[in-house]
């Protein structure tokens, strides 16, 4: 029997859309053992009792179908336990941990023939975007595009004093949803602010600048086409903003993350209090950033 652990994403922080994602401190864990009996036997803990498939459509096993099928690899019998600390479909990468948990253990079951990078690739072949599956597998901040089919990425650790809260709302946002409220086009000026705050925000990054972090997490090509879909993301913003780095949405939402260097406890009682004034119910957790990305633990 082993585990796979992996991390909670959140993707864009602000002007990044779809090229940033940052690893975060809340972990699913699967377990695998292997069967006589031939087939798959899924169990769930946690989130998705109720709604996630336990057959072979479950993702999880989708993605470990694919990594056999890849190697030309004969699934064996599996018993496997999803044990979901990650909420589903908020924002804070709960697909990206299934495929990547079950593309690592295919790959531990099949005898490693897979590299991180042709796992990468793998995995964001079957998410459709690398910018929750990078961070996931690599952990800390990664920055990535796909070129010609490969992901090119680069992995930076998170500065060392940021901190964040995350205000995850009491209810379902698919990314499909959030992304259909996005234009087809948007403006040179907007395309232009978000280069420009996209790369200070890479600088602040890498140079612990806090002060240059909190100034680049501004967004035009996302957020405000999603405000809508988000009741209370306004107000928080708009209301803690002074109070910490920066608030940003969570991937495509509808979680809101605050980036902080202090007060992270006061922070999410009052995000969550503004989301609970606009009517709605939303709990807060304080995770911090992580550099380690999913890790197989042996038992
Ligand atoms: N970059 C993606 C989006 C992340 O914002 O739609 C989805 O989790």
């Amino acid at each position: 029997m082993f585990k796979v652990k992996i991390p909670a994403t959140t993707a864009n922080l602000g002007p990044g859309f779809d090229t940033f994602g940052m690893s975060l401190g809340l972990y699913n864990l699967i377990e695998i053992e292997r069967k006589q009996k031939e087939g798959v036997e899924i169990e769930v803990a946690g989130y998705g009792i109720e709604e996630l498939t336990t057959d072979e459509s479950n993702l999880v096993y989708r993605s470990m179908l694919r990594l056999f099928e890849t190697v030309d690899y004969l699934p064996p019998g599996l018993k496997i336990k999803l044990i979901n600390r990650i909420p589903l479909a908020r924002g804070l990468g709960s697909s990206a941990a299934a495929i990547v948990g079950g593309l690592l253990a295919a790959n531990k079951l099949s005898g490693e023939q897979l590299t991180t990078e042709e796992l990468l690739n793998l995995a964001t072949e079957i998410e459709g975007h690398p910018d929750n599956v990078a961070p996931a597998l690599l952990g800390g901040v990664v920055i990535s595009t796909v070129k010609d089919k490969e992901v090119i990425y680069k992995k930076v650790t998170p500065p060392s004093k940021l901190k964040t809260v995350v205000c995850i709302p009491d209810y379902q946002l698919t990314t499909d949803e959030s992304r259909s409220a996005l234009p087809d086009k948007v403006s040179f000026k907007d395309a232009v602010f978000n280069v420009s705050h996209a790369s200070l925000l890479l600088a602040g990054l890498l140079t612990e600048d806090y002060e240059l972090i909190g100034q680049a997490l501004d967004d035009r090509l996302h957020q405000p086409y999603r405000q809508g879909l988000i009741p209370g993301l306004d107000e928080v913003i708009e209301d803690l903003s002074q109070d910490v780095l920066g608030i940003v949405l969570s991937g495509s939402g509808p979680t809101a993350i605050a980036l902080t260097l202090e007060d992270e406890e006061r922070i999410g009682v009052e995000m969550k209090d503004i989301f609970a004034k606009q009517g709605i119910e939303a709990q807060y957790l304080v995770i911090s950033p992580t550099d380690q990305g999913a890790t197989i633990i042996e038992s």
